[in-house]
């Protein structure tokens, strides 16, 4: 029979003992080794085939000494993971100190960057053993790169304000004004010319699959409301000056707006006008001395 299988992922999950930046220095150790650890001044556990030297965590932890002492020198993976999220140990990453020989971990651990390995948690094109038409290195590089600053500074800023209702922290967004990937929300277009964008992209190269790429991993970070106040403006509002904004216009607003440091929006909902567009009621005519435009109306429903 055929083997219809896709051939064994070359994927690198990352696990526990992964989490130090130190990983490829980090010692083996035996069980009976551990053991000897096992006092307060000097303890260690193993959780999930790693090492972890917490003398100087005891008094600190959350959780109190005493659970600690309970499995000092002992294998404490059980216990571990029946009350902790995994991301402590990545947070806690610096009390690792080595492995056990011969144990592999068997623990997935979040870590920035890595693709989940969650029956269809990720796009087809992402699959060992699948190919596309659509993708080719360059977006596998934006990919790997986007998921990466997605992991790490958007998700845990989407997660802090989805709960208090605020809107992306503006640094974030200057940022992302400062390393071009605001830039790469708006799709191809003559203004990415001459830019070398993240993923080694050249601007001139930059397609919509690319865009694409880049709107899949923002929405990874699990929070629908702060999503539409990342940028959602910009994608919506900036593309009109683009493409029927005088020169001047252009100049004015549209460096300001991708460096993160100005904020645009597109206003045409009204109250009693949303798909019917020429029932807009809201006026602009010339002030007397011809200088401004004088607005009157109102306006709803208006993403920043
Ligand atoms: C989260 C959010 C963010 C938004 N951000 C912005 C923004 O930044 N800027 C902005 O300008 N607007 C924004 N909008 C408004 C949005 O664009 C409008 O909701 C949209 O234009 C539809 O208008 P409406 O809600 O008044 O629905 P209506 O126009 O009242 O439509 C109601 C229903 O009738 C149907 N319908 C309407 N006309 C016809 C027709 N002629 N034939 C057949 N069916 C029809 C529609 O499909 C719909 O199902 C936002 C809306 C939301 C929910
Ligand atoms: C590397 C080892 C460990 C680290 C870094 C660590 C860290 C933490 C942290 C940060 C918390 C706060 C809660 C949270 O953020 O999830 C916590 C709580 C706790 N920990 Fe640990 N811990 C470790 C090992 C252990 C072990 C081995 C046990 C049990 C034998 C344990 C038992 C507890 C308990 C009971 C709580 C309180 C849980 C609650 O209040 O809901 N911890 N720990
Ligand atoms: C006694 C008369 C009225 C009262 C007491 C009243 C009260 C209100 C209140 C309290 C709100 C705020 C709603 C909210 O925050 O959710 C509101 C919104 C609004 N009202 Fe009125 N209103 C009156 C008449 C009118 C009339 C006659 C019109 C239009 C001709 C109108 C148009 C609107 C609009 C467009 C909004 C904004 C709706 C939105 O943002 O969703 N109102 N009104």
């Amino acid at each position: 029979m055929a083997n219809i299988l896709p051939p064994p992922s070359k994927t690198r999950y990352l696990t526990v003992p992964d989490t130090a930046a130190k990983k490829d220095s980090l010692k083996q150790f035996s069980v009976d080794e551990v053991k000897q650890h096992n006092k307060e001044d000097d303890l260690w556990i193993i959780i999930d085939s790693a090492v972890y030297d917490l003398s100087k965590f005891v008094d600190l932890h959350p959780g109190g000494a005493h659970v600690l002492l309970q499995v000092a020198g002992q294998d404490a993976t059980e216990a571990f993971f029946g009350m902790h999220r995994s991301e402590v140990l990545t947070k806690y990453g610096r009390y690792l100190i080595g492995t056990i020989s011969g144990q592999k971990p068997v623990h997935i651990l979040p870590t920035p960057g890595t693709l989940s390995p969650v029956p269809y948690a990720e796009p087809m094109w992402l699959a060992e053993g699948y190919k596309s038409p659509y993708y080719n290195d360059s977006h596998r590089r934006l990919q790997k790169y986007i998921r990466e600053f997605n992991d790490e500074f958007v998700r845990p800023d989407a997660q802090l304000h989805e709960l208090d209702g605020k809107r992306p922290t503006p640094e974030l967004i200057r940022k992302m004004g400062d390393l071009k990937i605001n830039h790469m929300r708006l799709g191809p277009n003559k203004f990415l010319h001459g830019l070398d964008l993240p993923g080694g992209i050249k601007g001139e190269d930059y397609d919509y699959f690319h865009e694409l790429v880049v709107t899949q991993e923002f929405s990874r970070c699990g929070a629908r409301g702060y999503m539409d106040g990342f940028q959602g403006g910009m994608v919506i509002g900036l593309p009109p000056v683009m493409n029927f904004g005088s020169k001047k216009i252009q100049e004015e607003v549209i460096p300001e707006v991708l460096a993160g440091r100005k904020w645009i929006s597109l206003a045409v909902t009204e109250a009693f006008a949303g798909s019917d567009v020429a029932g807009l009621r809201t006026t602009a005519t010339k002030s007397e001395d011809g200088k401004y435009y004088v607005l009157n109306g109102t306006k709803k429903w208006i993403t920043k």
